[in-house]
């Protein structure tokens, strides 16, 4: 099986590679990311041939036209999509910059876009796929301060659900996972007070761990995974 993830320099992306890496001998991880590489490198280092690092922005097309074709070339097939890389940059919408908007929007939404039309045709040709797009509960409680976020994460659910569409006679499955509130880099930037007023909304009283979310992922990824697609995941420790 060979699986690219994307914004692999990250918590989740970190995570979700080692699941795969984890689970399955025959697995070959491709870990895409954008500059800083250290993290992906040290991660490929440990797993020697069965995991590769590639240079890919999410948001550029023909950065994915290269690295799909390159992984077809090398492998002769690519089973799995995870499109994990994303970024927030939140603020009231009275405040926000059309930069905010834009960036925001690129990243999250119109890279799943990228990545889902530069792997399609391919799994079309093997008749087999997996896809899965990480979206956030952003998408479903569209929080106040996150307008840029939140609609580009709901535009992902309805691309995840129209495409699950297209694809379904295909042999290809797209799903999406909601993350709610997960220790990753991604929550770096609350501040300690606002932190601990978020975790008392989380009826379990904890932050998920990426592990959490990656064996999520994992399952929607597998074979086994085969009658689920067009699936919205929330994981979330009960948020409603
Ligand atoms: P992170 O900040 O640790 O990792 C995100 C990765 O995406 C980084 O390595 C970053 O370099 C990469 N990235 C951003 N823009 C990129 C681009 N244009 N091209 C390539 N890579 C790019 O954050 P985390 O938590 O691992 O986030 C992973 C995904 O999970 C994101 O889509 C995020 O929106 C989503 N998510 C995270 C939640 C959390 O609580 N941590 C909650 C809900 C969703």
């Amino acid at each position: 099986m060979t699986v690219l993830i994307t914004g692999a320099n990250g918590g989740l992306g970190q995570a979700v590679a080692r699941a795969f890496l984890a689970d399955d001998p025959e697995c070959c991880v491709v870990l895409g990311v954008r500059s800083n590489r250290e993290a992906a490198d040290a991660l490929a280092s440990e797993f020697g041939e069965r995991a590769e690092v590639v240079n890919l922005d999410v948001t550029d097309p023909e950065a994915w036209a290269e690295v799909v074709s390159g992984i077809v070339e090398r492998h002769g097939r690519l089973d799995v999509l995870v499109n994990n890389a994303g970024f927030h940059r939140d603020g009231l919408l009275a405040n926000l910059s059309v930069s905010d908007w834009e960036s925001v929007r690129q990243a999250n939404l119109d890279a799943v876009f990228h990545g889902c039309q530069a792997v399609v045709k391919p799994m079309m040709s093997q008749r087999y796929g997996r896809i899965v797009n990480v979206a956030s509960l952003s998408a479903l409680l569209a929080p106040m301060g996150q307008t840029n976020y939140a609609a580009a994460k709901a535009g992902v659910v309805a691309l995840t659900q129209s495409l699950a569409k297209e694809t379904a006679r295909s042999g290809i499955t797209v799903n999406a996972v909601c993350p709610g509130f997960i220790d990753t880099d991604g929550l770096s930037e609350i501040d300690p007070d606002r932190k601990k007023a978020l975790v008392r909304t989380i009826p379990m009283r904890r932050f998920g761990r990426p592990e959490e979310i990656a064996a999520a992922i994992r399952f929607l990824a597998s074979p086994e995974a085969s009658y689920v697609t067009g699936a919205v995941l929330k994981i979330d420790g009960g948020i409603m």
